[in-house]
């Protein structure tokens, strides 16, 4: 689907459409999108799969790019929880219906933000049903709570299949298809699916890209004055994942073992609730709280901050290195110099951030999806962005004035190992 055109008077928005067709997801919600846009026209895959990269989060070479660079992340997903329906460990038939599967899709579609890519990824749980430990060489954890003011539940599910597309209609056919609710994806025939093998646990959507929180922010947790502007990928009103402050793929790829070019998903769903960010803050303190105070003083962000180019400014502008200084004498830190903090001896960034909103529940969230070598990057990063150092040592409060902290909560943490490709169908953990 097309969900860039113009609404139309009296109607849904394409976007707003689109939008709700992934958030309800099934058949109709399929054929609704399709009956109102038609097919979109999209690229069918190679034909020699093994013209595809080993990784299966080599997501950034298929991307767009912006004018400054920045990888565009695609606007439609869906986050697909799965369970192995049978105990024990998969059998060989198991795991070759489950690549026979994947391999569909790859056939069915062109990877890129026009076409389909997706990753899929195992829990800890789901390594727990064999003998063999995983290799030291994977830093996979089970999940937990990460501050002492999160109380999230855990996800055990055994798999997570990520799919993301710029049409909506895209990543709803792909889902039905691996479900076994539909046989023929863009003119290609799905030679096997996932039902009968896994069972579908839970089911999380949302989308990022500029107009689409605009065009959805009728939802619990933003405030009735629709404060959410046009040019906002996200709810929150501005932009993230500059190129500068994003992990390279190979930062974040799993080097040696049996899991070499794999890496870690970790995925939390966090409930945002900005009714004070939008109704009592001001537009500087949104920009000192996110980004950090030096941002709002300089009044260095334009609207959604497409003017910083390919970097939120951290490490330019001192941000990371005077988090404590400024929780002392301007009594507020942002999220993203705090957050900056856990990096590597030579600058780089952890993680790559492969989030996006959601109104799944009727209520505006957030799907975390990082990539990240080890958890514990992760769990560094979290500790960082946390700030309880800096909120011991100055007036700046667990929450209040500490980042973004304030208006979420995280309500559910899993960690997943995301295997190269070749692994990626009910691998072993040697
Ligand atoms: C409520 C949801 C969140 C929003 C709206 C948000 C938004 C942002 C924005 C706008 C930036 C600055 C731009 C950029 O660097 O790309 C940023 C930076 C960052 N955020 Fe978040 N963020 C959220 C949650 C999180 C969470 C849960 C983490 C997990 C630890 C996180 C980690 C980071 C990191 C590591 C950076 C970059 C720091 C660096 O430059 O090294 N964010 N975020």
């Amino acid at each position: 689907m097309d969900d860039t055109g113009p609404s139309e008077p009296g109607r849904l928005s394409r976007r707003q459409f689109a939008k709700a067709a992934v958030a309800i997801g099934g058949a109709s919600a399929l054929s609704a999108c399709l009956g109102r846009n038609g097919e979109p026209d999209v690229s069918a895959g190679p034909d020699d799969l093994s013209t595809l990269p080993a990784r299966q989060h080599a997501w950034n070479e298929f991307l767009a790019t912006d004018d400054h660079g920045n990888d565009v992340a695609p606007r439609h997903r869906v986050l697909l929880l799965l369970n192995y329906a049978t105990d024990g460990t998969p059998s060989d038939d198991d795991r070759k219906t489950v690549e026979t599967a994947f391999r569909s899709l790859e056939r069915a579609y062109a990877r890129g933000n026009d076409g389909l890519l997706f990753t899929v990824g195992y829990s800890p749980s789901y390594f727990e049903r064999f003998d063999a430990d995983l290799p030291e060489s994977v830093d996979l954890q089970q999940p937990r709570a990460l501050a002492s003011f999160e109380d999230p539940e855990l996800d055990q599910q055994d798999a997570v299949v990520h799919l993301a597309s710029d049409h909506a209609s895209v990543v709803l056919a792909a889902e039905e298809a691996l479900l076994g609710e539909k046989s023929e994806l863009n003119g290609v025939e799905m030679e096997a699916d996932l039902s009968g093998v896994f069972e579908r646990a839970d089911r999380r959507t949302g989308f990022v890209g500029e107009g689409l929180p605009a065009d959805n922010q009728d939802a619990e947790g933003i405030p009735d004055s629709d404060p959410v502007s046009e040019d906002a990928p996200l709810f929150m009103g501005f932009k993230s994942g500059f190129q500068k402050n994003q992990a390279t793929e190979d930062r974040v790829t799993i080097r040696d073992g049996p899991f070499a070019g794999g890496t870690t998903h970790q995925l939390s769903k966090i409930r945002l609730n900005l009714q004070q960010w939008y109704e009592q803050d001001s537009r500087s303190q949104r920009v000192g709280k996110m980004f950090c105070p030096v941002h709002a003083e300089e009044d260095l962000v334009e609207g959604a901050g497409d003017n910083l180019g390919d970097s939120a400014q951290m490490e330019e502008r001192g941000c990371p290195a005077h988090t404590e200084d400024h929780a002392r004498t301007k009594g507020v830190v942002g999220h993203s110099q705090k957050s900056a903090r856990a990096r590597d001896d030579d600058g780089s960034p952890l993680m790559i951030r492969r989030d996006f909103n959601s109104t799944d529940g009727g209520r505006a969230g957030l799907h975390f999806v990082s990539l990240q070598r080890t958890v514990s990057d992760f769990v560094d990063t979290r500790e960082a962005m946390n700030g309880e150092d800096v909120a011991e040592r100055s007036a700046v409060g667990q929450k209040n004035n500490n980042g973004i902290l304030q208006y979420m909560e995280v309500l559910r943490r899993g960690n997943f190992l995301l295997p190269p490709r070749e692994k990626r169908s009910l691998p072993t953990p040697n």
